[in-house]
């Protein structure tokens, strides 16, 4: 695999050198229209279940409309450098017309002012951090802006520490689960979407002020399962132009396993007692739980 560019630091978190500082900056002072939404997530957390759904409730369930474009391109991942290159994803998401729908992984604190404030929609999609941690590992194995891990016991130590792009998935979360209860904020964890997706799609469409009979959910339920997704060219990044030259599938796919627990598999008695050390200590007191087996 080719060596990865550098990592860099912006306002003390670290970021793959896809993202563009230039747009990190833009974003803070983005004015916010009332119909913007956001999907905001640490990486591997549900991000791209989320974006499929929420494309859909937008278009009322229209599955076939959703088959002709991939989902980069209907909702733009706003700090990405290009797509295609020559236009950041920044960009264009300011040209798309409204409502407009971005992704995004930046901390809080560096999300649109005017977003932080009230202003459009954030939805915060959070996942119980160990297997974060184990779809993080071979993510960064198969992505070639991330420099490969030298083995599961480095990466989880990199990973704990918060020495991987975007630093502590506790520190992440727990920017966001701080203002969960701020007006225009949605707050839902990827295991929701596992034990009840119909009632979870419910809720979002409900948050973002879309009325849908239960058989358009039931539609887009069933267009949104891990089967259906990890098969579908246009959610599974397989038809991503940078795809050969980014991604090595050879190892991982971009929709991997999508299992709650998978952790079980990976870590080691001594790791789950450090990790759960670790929760303890960021955790208590915070109010934030989460379901690691379902
Ligand atoms: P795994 O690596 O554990 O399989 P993101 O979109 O934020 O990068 O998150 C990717 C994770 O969400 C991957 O986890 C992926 O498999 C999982 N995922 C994506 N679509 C899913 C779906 N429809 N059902 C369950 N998990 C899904």
């Amino acid at each position: 695999m080719s060596a990865p560019d550098e990592y860099f630091t912006h306002k003390g978190i670290l970021f793959n050198s896809k993202v563009n500082v230039k747009s990190l900056e833009d974003i803070e002072t983005l004015a916010v229209k009332e119909d913007d939404v956001f999907v905001a997530t640490y990486t591997r957390s549900g991000t791209t279940w989320t974006e499929e759904i929420l494309s859909l409730i937008y278009n009322g369930g229209d599955v076939e409309e959703v088959k002709s474009t991939p989902i980069y391109t209907r909702i733009p991942y706003v700090e990405y450098k290009y797509f295609p290159e020559g236009q950041t994803e920044y960009e264009r998401f300011l040209e798309l017309p409204s409502p407009r729908l971005g992704k995004t992984h930046v901390p809080y604190n560096m999300l649109p002012r005017q977003l932080q404030e009230g202003r459009g929609k954030l939805i915060c999609v959070a996942r119980n951090p160990k297997d974060v941690a184990v779809s993080n590992f071979y993510f960064n194995g198969m992505n070639r802006s991330f420099k490969t891990p030298a083995s599961w016991d480095s990466f989880l130590y990199d990973f704990m520490a918060g020495n991987v792009p975007l630093g502590s998935v506790f520190d992440h979360v727990l920017g966001y689960w701080v203002h969960r209860s701020n007006p225009g904020m949605l707050f839902i964890k990827y295991e929701d979407l596992q034990k009840d997706l119909h009632g979870t799609v419910k809720k979002l469409a409900d948050f973002v002020g879309h009325q849908l009979p239960p058989g358009t959910i039931d539609k887009i339920v069933d267009h949104c399962s891990f089967k259906s997704m990890s098969e579908n060219p246009m959610t599974n990044y397989s038809k991503h132009p940078e795809q050969r030259c980014r991604f090595d599938t050879s190892n991982s796919e971009f929709i991997r396993k999508g299992v709650v627990g998978d952790w079980k598999n990976h870590f080691t008695d001594k790791q789950n007692e450090a990790f759960d050390k670790m929760l303890e200590d960021k955790l208590s007191g915070t109010g934030l739980e989460y379901d690691f087996g379902i």
